[in-house]
């Protein structure tokens, strides 16, 4: 458990004494599970690199926890109403209290202050970035939900003919939450984020290190404690490693890909979310990264390029 304040230990290992951990595979309960790592990685949608000449495989992972706490779905009963359904199909990714767990599942508990019954209603039919559509419950279901959703109304529902039965669990999720301390942080100790580098001949760790810092805890001098890291990395002929990902210091970084040795860093406006890209111009090399951000920090839309120097 973190150590980063006496506070922060104590008060996560009071949570922790609530909590069921401890074994592999341990299901959700209703007390709370601890899942580590946690549901966003471990390793990175980003992808892994790999190097031919070296054969050592490059992968960057967040190492911290997440809770997953079951909560009762409520009684199946045979009258579907638009509140069962939201507990049904909804309530999974927004919670069963509409609270969501931003920044990832936005809150739809004030949904009206912000969008039109129309919007709603096609972005329910629709879907959109990680939400699926639900066009398959039928236009009267949607109707019923968005009714739900914008003055709390629980009226009767009947979904369209074919539309895929209900499941008739027991229980559903609470929501995707973290495993924080009272200030944040994970409720571990660092390193929260790691860059791997795997020799695939051997099978073992030929270098791994904490990828990633938080700004404000290295003003405090608590320095490479690694960090959440969405994106991948690219290795290059030339003996680089190259990776943006850290989500908090919005870093772009150059590691000997050998030794994994911090060669060069720069900071970017924003998170780079993204894998890089390298090519190459009258013999000279470029990467370029995608500066998205966003997620609980601010977004951006710039594409940075950087030339290596000229070797001819
Ligand atoms: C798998 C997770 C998931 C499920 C299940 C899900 N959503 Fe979503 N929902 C999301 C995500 C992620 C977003 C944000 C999407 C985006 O950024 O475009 C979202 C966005 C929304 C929005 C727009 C909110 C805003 O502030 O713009 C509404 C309305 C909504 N969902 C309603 C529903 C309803 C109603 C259901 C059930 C029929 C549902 N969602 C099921 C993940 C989910």
């Amino acid at each position: 458990m973190t150590d980063r304040t006496e506070t922060a230990h104590k008060a996560v290992l009071e949570q922790l004494k609530t909590l069921d951990y401890g074994r592999m595979f341990q299901p959700p309960s209703l007390k709370g599970t601890v899942t580590f790592p946690g549901l966003a990685g471990g390793a990175e949608w980003g992808g892994s690199a790999f190097d031919p000449e070296t054969h050592l495989y490059y992968i960057n992972a967040n190492e911290l926890p997440w809770l997953v706490r079951l909560v009762p779905a409520g009684q199946v009963a045979n009258k579907l109403t638009a509140g069962k359904l939201y507990r049904y199909r909804c309530a999974g990714c927004h919670g069963p209290d509409k609270k969501g767990a931003p920044p990832e599942y936005p809150a739809l508990d004030h949904l009206s202050d912000r969008l039109t019954s129309e919007q709603i209603t096609s972005k329910i039919h629709n879907g959109g970035g990680r939400m699926p559509g639900f066009a398959s419950l039928g236009d009267p279901a949607i109707q019923a939900i968005t009714g739900f959703l914008t003055n709390g109304s629980d009226s009767a529902v009947i979904l369209r003919k074919d539309a895929s039965s209900v499941p008739a669990l027991k229980y559903g999720v609470e929501g995707y939450r973290k495993f924080l301390d009272p200030d944040g942080y994970p409720a571990n100790k660092p390193p929260w984020g790691t860059l791997s580098a795997i020799d695939l001949d051997g099978g073992g760790y030929c270098w791994k290190i904490p990828l990633g810092e938080y700004p404000e805890l290295v003003a405090q001098g608590l320095t490479n404690t690694g960090s959440e890291n969405h994106g991948g990395g690219i290795v290059t002929a030339g003996g680089l490693f190259f990776i943006g990902s850290t989500h908090y210091d919005n870093k772009f970084r150059a590691f000997d890909k050998k030794t994994g040795a911090l060669l060069w860093e720069t900071t970017l406006p924003n998170a780079n979310n993204a894998t890089p890209s390298t090519y190459e111009v009258n013999g000279r090399q470029y990467v370029v990264v995608a500066a998205g951000g966003g997620r609980d920090r601010p977004s951006g839309g710039s594409f940075i390029a950087f030339a290596l120097p000229a070797t001819r």
